[in-house]
């Protein structure tokens, strides 16, 4: 029997994760932590946790993801994405666990244009994307075996996201103005969960990109959201990021090249237009859905 914990189990991808880890391993003990469990910026505590339990295998999935929060905030952001991931790495070293660590497409700058491929170079663009780029280079160099997934543009019913906004926003707007041109792919955190799961069945190591597959702007995303949920009466304005001016910069175009996870996995996961499709339909009954 493993022990398996995740840390950053409360958050918006962990508790699809915690449900899906808990029917893929029967067999073995899930342990779901957070920060009133563990603070992984302290490292002698982040050690004397982790070491009393001496899991087999630790998902990180932790982190500061206010992307634009964290240009404000760099001591955070580094303190928890790097130096945070860091800390736990160590400690797993120090029980032998193998460790799987989140990371994101904000660590590449978007001028590749073409689906990032595992081994293209980073070159992040902001406060989030060094940071996270920074947790990545400490577990590789601690661990040569590690685990890390990079994901983007996720949603999901645990945490606030995109989907929900846009419902929120035209349920007191007539008009929404959302960025049209960032490209990527919007990926649902029940399906990336189940991902990370088929991941370490596989007792996969090394960098794979994971996300739900075919791309849009979040202009497309927003207007397939409405659409999907029968708001058709709201108008929607296709803006520029300049026009938007938030704090942090985010790459022009971040698609993943997922098939590094299909030839080892022979998963690749559906597009994202269906994956939406199912996150609404389940959804529906607590989300502000109503015809307008
Ligand atoms: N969201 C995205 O679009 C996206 C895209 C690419 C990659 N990722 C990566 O995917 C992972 C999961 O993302 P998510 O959206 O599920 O994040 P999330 O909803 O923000 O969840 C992260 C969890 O970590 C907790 N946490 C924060 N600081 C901590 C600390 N010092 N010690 C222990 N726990 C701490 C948070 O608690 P509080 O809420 O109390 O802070 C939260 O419960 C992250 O590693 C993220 O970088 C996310």
């Amino acid at each position: 029997m493993k022990r398996i914990l995740v840390i950053g189990a409360k958050g918006m991808l962990g508790g699809d994760l915690m449900s899906v880890l808990l029917s893929s391993f029967p067999n073995d003990e899930i342990y779901g932590w957070d920060i009133e469990d563990i603070d992984i910026q302290k490292e002698e505590s982040t050690f004397l946790k982790v070491e009393k339990l001496r899991p087999h295998i630790i998902i990180n999935i932790a982190a500061y993801t206010d992307v634009d929060g964290c240009e404000s905030n760099e001591d955070k952001a580094f303190a928890v994405n790097a130096e945070g991931a860091k800390h736990v790495a160590l400690a797993a070293l120090r029980c032998q666990a193998k460790m799987v660590y989140l990371s994101t497409d904000y660590v590449f700058d978007g001028k590749k244009r073409e689906p990032y491929l595992e081994s293209d170079p980073p070159h992040p663009l902001n406060v989030y994307g060094h940071s996270k780029w920074k947790g990545e280079q400490y577990v590789q160099e601690l661990m040569k075996d590690v685990l890390i997934i990079r994901t983007q543009w996720l949603y999901g019913r645990y945490g606030k996201n995109f989907v929900n906004s846009i419902l929120r926003q035209a349920s007191e707007k007539r008009i929404l103005s959302i960025v049209n041109d960032q490209i990527g792919s919007p990926t649902y955190t029940a399906d990336l969960a189940k991902a990370i799961s088929t991941l370490i069945q596989f007792d996969a190591r090394g960098i794979f990109h994971v996300a739900n597959s075919d791309l849009c702007t979040w202009y497309t995303f927003g207007q397939a959201i409405l659409k999907l949920s029968r708001m058709n009466k709201v108008k929607v304005i296709p803006i520029s990021s300049k026009e938007l001016a938030r704090p942090a910069v985010r790459p022009s175009y971040s698609v993943l090249n997922c098939q590094k996870l299909k030839k080892e996995t022979g998963l690749t996961l559906r597009p994202w237009s269906e994956a939406l499709k199912e996150y609404l339909s389940a959804d529906r009954q607590s989300m502000s859905g109503t015809d307008r």
